[in-house]
């Protein structure tokens, strides 16, 4: 088994667990972390994920050594890093929550999630260039949506790491923690939105990805038919209703 995971509540939390590979992401990873998180996206008493990895690696990258037996021939034909998509599909909001290196395709998982808490001994990188490849699960496109096209020319031309606080400062990390305390702060960000009615996270989330796809007037558009539609939930009702009857709501996830 490559991953360890624990369902808390409505938090499931998944460990990326390859120590002895710094959890380099191969197919078979991947394969387990799609058919292991899929069913448990399409149940509304799971309200996020926490992914994670060991304290000396989130991930280091795409499996060098799975991937540098493989011609060009068998890239397109097994459609190398597709399945990846399905992870960034999951629409139950995920948190990477990132100690250590998170480098290649473990930059790019990491940026595949909403949102980045990084330990404050986080490296992130795109070291790509330094194999005589470039990104290939998303990193050109996600890292210059997030950082800009300065930022991420920087990283990707130069393949150099950067540590925690420039993540931040480029935007792209939400926050930085100490590094001992990043699995609670990780869990309570995770327990927080869990606790929010899943219906509206999604339509969150689902709308603030929407705006670096598409232009500001179809995105107002989008925002406001996704704001619209909530006004259908029961959760949408209890919101509001607890609001003026001033207590806490009761979200059921419908
Ligand atoms: C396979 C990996 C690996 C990887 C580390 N290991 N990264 N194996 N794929 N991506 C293995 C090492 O071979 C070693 O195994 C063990 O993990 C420990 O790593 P060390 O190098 O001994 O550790 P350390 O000296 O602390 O250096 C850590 C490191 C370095 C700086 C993270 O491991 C490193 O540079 N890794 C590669 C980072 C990288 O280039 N990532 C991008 C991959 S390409 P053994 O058995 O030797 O002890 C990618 C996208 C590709 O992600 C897209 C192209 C299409």
């Amino acid at each position: 088994m490559r991953l360890k995971i624990e369902r808390e509540g409505r938090v499931v939390r998944v460990r990326l667990h390859r120590p002895e590979v710094l959890n380099a992401l191969d197919a078979a990873l991947m394969t387990e972390l799609v058919e292991a998180l899929t069913p448990l996206d399409a149940d509304p008493g799971v309200g996020c994920f926490v992914i994670t990895g060991s304290e000396r690696a989130f991930a280091a990258g795409a499996d060098i050594k799975e991937m540098s037996g493989k011609s060009a021939a068998d890239m397109i034909a097994e459609d190398y890093f597709a399945g990846w998509e399905a992870f960034a599909a999951l629409r139950t909001p995920k948190l990477a929550a990132v100690s250590g290196y998170a480098l290649g395709g473990g930059c790019e998982l990491a940026m595949m999630c909403d949102m980045i808490i990084a330990g404050d001994d986080a490296k992130f990188g795109q070291p790509e260039i330094t194999l005589g490849v470039i990104p290939g699960i998303g990193g050109t496109q996600r890292l210059t949506r997030l950082v800009g096209k300065a930022k991420a020319m920087d990283l990707i031309l130069t393949g150099r790491l950067i540590d925690a606080e420039e993540a931040e400062r480029i935007g792209l990390v939400s926050r930085v923690v100490p590094a001992e305390t990043l699995a609670a702060e990780a869990n309570a960000i995770a327990e927080q939105i869990a606790g929010y009615g899943k219906l509206a996270v999604m339509a969150a989330r689902d709308c603030v990805d929407r705006a670096l796809e598409t232009g500001l007037a179809d995105g107002i558009r989008y925002e406001r038919r996704a704001f619209h539609a909530l006004f259908a939930t029961a959760d949408q009702q209890e919101g509001m209703r607890a609001f003026k009857e001033k207590r806490a709501p009761e979200f059921t996830g419908r």
